[in-house]
C-alpha cells in the first residue's frame, strides 16, 4: 500500500531513501545505502555512551508484534524506540490479543496503525511482513518471517562483521549449522553477495543452504563451497557464523535429534583457527558454542547481539524520518 509521507519534515531527513518505507527484505538495501544505516547506528552508539537516550523520536509509538518467541529482536526494538524517546506497544504472546480469537493479520495490522507510527512484526509465515506491509500506510520493519529473512539482525551482523575485522571486502566467510531454516543466514547470505567475499556453507547434507540462494550467488559470481566437516575450513575463516539447528522447524523430531548437535565450537577447534577472526552466533545458542569460548576475545555474539540496538535505532530513526 502507498505509504504515508509526512511532508511538513525538512527535506534532509525525509531524503534518506528509507523514510516511510517498510523494511521486509535486505534485498532492499545497496553498499551506499548500508554505509548510511551504519553511520547512523555508529552515531546511535555515541550518543548512548555519552547521554543513554535522546528524545528524536518523542511523541512516535512502535506497535512491536512478535507472533514467535523473541528476547534479543524483541527487547532491542523496545530499548531503542525507547531510548530515542518514543514508546512501544508491546504485543508479546499471541495468547494476550486478539489473534487468540482467529482475527486475521491484514485487520490486526490495520488495528495497530491506527495507534502507532512504525509496526514491527515477527511471524511463523514466510512473506507474512509483506502481507502486512500491503494492508498498511504505514512502515512495516520484518523481525523475522518463517524461514524466509531477517533483515534487521542480517544488518547487525553486517555492522558486527566490519567492526570486529575492519573490513568486508576480501574476507572468508564460514556459516555453520542450520543453513535450511536458518534465516539469519538467508539474509545474511544475500548481503554479503554485495561484497567481494569468499563463502564456506558447513552443514549436515540435511540442512544444506537453499538452492536459490546458491543461484544468486552464482549470478553475481561470488565464489562458495558446501561442505559437511567445519575441520575442512576452521583454518582459513575471517568469521565463523555458527547457528542454532531451528527445532521449530522440523515436523520430524527424530530428524532433529539426529542433527541437533553436528558441530560444537569448542576451545580445541578455536586452537586451530586464525589469531584474527570472530565467531558469531545470532542467539539463541543450544550447545552448538561451548561456554568455555565466551572468554576467547574471537568470541564476539555478545558484542554483535549489543549491537542490535544501535542498528535497530538507526532504522527506527531512518523511516521515521530522523536520521
Ligand atoms: C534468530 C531468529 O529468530 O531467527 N534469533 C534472533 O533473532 N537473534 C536465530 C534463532 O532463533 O536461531
Amino acid at each position: 500500500m502507498q505509504k504515508i509521507q509526512n511532508t511538513a519534515l525538512p527535506a534532509d531527513q525525509t531524503q534518506n531513501g528509507f523514510f516511510g518505507q517498510d523494511i521486509l527484505s535486505v534485498d532492499q538495501f545497496d553498499r551506499q545505502g548500508l554505509a548510511y544505516i551504519f553511520h547512523v547506528a555508529e552515531e546511535m552508539r555515541s550518543m548512548v555512551e555519552r547521554f543513554g537516550s535522546a528524545d528524536l523520536l518523542q511523541g512516535k509509538i512502535l506497535a512491536n508484534l512478535f507472533y514467535e518467541p523473541s528476547t534479543r529482536t524483541s527487547s532491542s526494538f523496545i530499548a531503542a524506540m525507547e531510548r530515542l524517546g518514543g514508546k512501544v506497544i508491546p504485543i508479546h504472546g499471541v495468547q494476550y490479543s486478539s489473534v487468540s480469537k482467529g482475527e486475521s493479520l491484514p485487520d490486526t495490522v490495520r488495528t495497530l496503525e491506527t495507534y502507532a507510527d512504525v509496526i514491527v512484526l515477527r511471524h511463523p509465515d514466510v512473506g507474512s511482513a509483506a502481507l502486512a506491509a500491503h494492508y498498511a500506510k504505514k512502515p512495516v520493519i520484518n523481525a523475522g518471517d518463517g524461514i524466509g529473512e531477517h533483515p534487521t539482525q542480517a544488518l547487525l551482523d553486517l555492522f558486527t562483521i566490519k567492526e570486529e575485522l575492519g573490513t568486508i571486502d576480501g574476507l572468508r566467510v564460514a556459516m555453520v549449522g542450520d543453513l535450511k531454516y536458518g534465516r539469519t543466514v538467508h539474509s545474511l547470505t544475500k548481503l554479503l553477495k554485495l561484497y567481494n567475499v569468499t563463502l564456506e556453507f558447513v552443514s549436515p547434507p540435511m540442512l544444506r543452504i537453499p538452492n536459490n540462494i546458491c543461484l544468486e550467488l552464482k549470478h553475481v559470481g561470488i565464489p562458495y563451497r558446501e561442505l559437511e566437516n567445519i575441520h575442512d575450513v576452521i583454518k582459513d575463516v575471517d568469521i565463523l557464523y555458527v547457528t542454532r539447528v531451528q527445532k521449530e522447524r522440523f515436523s520430524d523430531l527424530v530428524a532433529y535429534e539426529k542433527v541437533k548437535n553436528y558441530y560444537i565450537v569448542d576451545p580445541a577447534l578455536m586452537s586451530q583457527a586464525k589469531g584474527k577472526m570472530a565467531i558469531m552466533h545470532p542467539l539463541p545458542r543450544v550447545g552448538e558454542i561451548s561456554y568455555a569460548v565466551d572468554e576467547d576475545p574471537r568470541a564476539a555474539y555478545f558484542r554483535q547481539m549489543k549491537n542490535g540496538m544501535y542498528i535497530r535505532m538507526a532504522l527506527l530513526a531512518a523511516v521515521l524520518g530522523k536520521a
